[in-house]
Parts: C-alpha cells; sequence; structure tokens
C-alpha cells in the first residue's frame, strides 16, 4: 500500500509495514541536498575530532537508510535536490584552500564513482565505514525493507560491522553503553511524525543517564513549522549539559523546497573537532549559499 504525500515540508511515501506500522520516508528523494552536505561533512569532523585518541569507539548510525544513493534514480531526479546541494559544489572539490571535513567529504565522494562524477553518493553509513579504524566497532540500524536490503547490498556486514533492521529507539536503548565506553550516536530520524522531536529528545536523555561521556549527533531540519524548537526545550530540559548547536539557515535561496535549513545538536562535542567544524560550516555557508545564510555555532546548553 502506498501513496505519496508531503509531510513536515519532506517528500514522503506511505508504505504500511508488516506488523502494522507505517514508515514510509525514503531519503532518496532528498539525498545529496543542501541539509546532507552539512550533515555528512559535520558528522565527519565529529568523528574525526574522536580519533585524537587510539581507543576504540563504537559508533551507531541510528537511523542509516541505504548507506550510498544513486543520484540518477528516478526518487532523486524528482526534485533534483542534490542540484543545488553537492552539484554547487562539485567543481570546488580540488580547492587546496577548502577545509579538512570538506576535503573528507569530496575524497569519500571520489571514491566511490570511478568516472569523476557524484552519482553515487554516500550517506551517514558509507561516512562511519570509510573513516573506522581498525578496532573500532558499527552498528548501522534501518527498518524501512526496501532501504535494510540496499544497504545490505552496499555493505558487508562483520563482526565489527553490524546492519540490523531494527527500531531505532529500541537499538539506542539496547546498545548502550558500549564495550568500548567511547561512543558516538547519530540520530537522523525522518520526522515524519511531529512527536518525533520530543521523542528523539527523550531518547537522548535517556541513553545519556546510561553511557553519559556519549557523543550524540543530532539532525534537525529547518521547516516553516518550526518544530525543532521542541526538540530544543525537551533537551534543555533534560539536565544534559554541553550541547553545541550548529544551524545553517538558508533563508528563501531554496524556494522549491520547504526546508529553509538544517541543524545538529551535538552533546559532548570533542574539544579537537570545534575548530574543524567551524571551519566547515563557514565554507558550507559561503559555497552553497553565497555567504547568504545564516549561521548558528553557539552553545544550546552550555558546558
Ligand atoms: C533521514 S533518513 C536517514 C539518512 C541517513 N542517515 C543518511 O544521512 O544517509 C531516515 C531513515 O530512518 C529510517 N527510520 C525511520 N524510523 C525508524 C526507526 N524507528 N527505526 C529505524 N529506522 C527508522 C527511515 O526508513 C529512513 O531510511
Amino acid at each position: 500500500m502506498y501513496d505519496a504525500s508531503i509531510l513536515n515540508g519532506l517528500c514522503i511515501r506511505r508504505e504500511s509495514l508488516q506488523g502494522g506500522g507505517m514508515l514510509s520516508y525514503q531519503h532518496s528523494y532528498h539525498a545529496g541536498n543542501h541539509a546532507d552536505v552539512l550533515k555528512h561533512i559535520i558528522l565527519g569532523d565529529v568523528a574525526a575530532g574522536m580519533f585524537n585518541k587510539d581507543a576504540p569507539i563504537f559508533m551507531l548510525d541510528a537511523f542509516a537508510s541505504r548507506g550510498i544513493y544513486d543520484l540518477n534514480s528516478p526518487e532523486a531526479l524528482k526534485n533534483r535536490e542534490s542540484d543545488s546541494g553537492v552539484g554547487k559544489l562539485w567543481p570546488l572539490r580540488d580547492e587546496p584552500t577548502n577545509p579538512p571535513g570538506v576535503r573528507r567529504w569530496f575524497k569519500l565522494i571520489a571514491s566511490l564513482n570511478m568516472d569523476d562524477s557524484y552519482t553515487r553518493f554516500p550517506g551517514s553509513t558509507a561516512m562511519l565505514h570509510a573513516m573506522a579504524r581498525e578496532g573500532d566497532r558499527i552498528a548501522a540500524c534501518d527498518l524501512h525493507p526496501q532501504e535494510f536490503d540496499t544497504l545490505r547490498v552496499s555493505f558487508q556486514a562483520s563482526r565489527r560491522f553490524s546492519l540490523l533492521k531494527r527500531d531505532a529507539f529500541e537499538a539506542i536503548k539496547g546498545m548502550l553503553p558500549p564495550k568500548e565506553k567511547r561512543g558516538l550516536v547519530f540520530l537522523d530520524p525522518s520526522y515524519e511524525v511531529k512527536e518525533e522531536y520530543r521523542a528523539i529528545a527523550k531518547a537522548v536523555a535517556g541513553a545519556h543517564r546510561k553511557f553519559a561521556g556519549g557523543v550524540y549527533v543530532i539532525w534537525y531540519p529547518l521547516l516553516p513549522a518550526e518544530r525543532h524548537n521542541e526538540l530544543f526545550r525537551e533537551l534543555k530540559h533534560s539536565g544534559i549539559r554541553k550541547i553545541l548547536r550548529i544551524e545553517l539557515d538558508c533563508g528563501d535561496l531554496f524556494p522549491d523546497m520547504q526546508m529553509h535549513g538544517s541543524g545538529m545538536l551535538i552533546v559532548n562535542p570533542p574539544w579537537h573537532a570545534e575548530q574543524a567544524m567551524q571551519q566547515s560550516l563557514n565554507w558550507v555557508c559561503d559555497k552553497l549559499t553565497d555567504g547568504k545564510g545564516r549561521k548558528q555555532f553557539s552553545w544550546l546548553v552550555p558546558e
């Protein structure tokens, strides 16, 4: 069963799951857009900032989607969102002044494409997988049958890399604290339903009670309904300290998209990543919005 609709400003396909639940968002419609650019570059910066110590880390990509997206697919070509994201930036890939996080991201895209194109576009799982060191462990979850099947085709699961058709909220509860005692949890839900903003804050608060030293990276969209404020409110009330807010509001630069910007909240941001993240945000704002976007790099909750 399936119908196409616009919900929360994001393009949604409705499919009923076995078991009666609803899971309908497909990231392929949005892959490579302005939000993905910021998301994947900053995620890479955070992971790199945790690698300053040799001790292994556990990385949980709780809402993984398919890992690698085909930007020539009918879904991606429907609204061509990547044209104003990775497509706009790709000509800058060899600029010597690109900051480290941007260089890492371009290098990863190039490694997936043999023809100097960016059509095989890496998602969050591809980024974490490419960056993981020998002793690190990754788990990537997605409940959507099609996304999960594609994830399994794109990556080979191993003892250190689990691909799980598992509910993200349940995985966050069940897999923390990790035996490594160091961990990065990426929460990138589709916000299909408005309750999800509060549910994410609650999930992070619960995880933080069990694993206070973990690094939690939460992505959120900027949409006209401004529901991200509920996420902020709930997190502020949770008592969690040290929450960094990195945001890019593109204003009316992308009139065809309801999502006018996006942000990341990072609980316990690695100290070593702060300069790199600031440089990445400045670069994305300059190059993607010609400096017209509004940037935030501030503490939602300080130490
Ligand atoms: C925004 S997409 C993720 C994009 C991906 N993180 C990336 O950057 O490439 C959200 C994904 O979460 C999945 N999802 C939604 N609710 C979920 C749940 N409760 N448990 C696991 N996966 C879920 C959806 O199927 C979708 O593929």
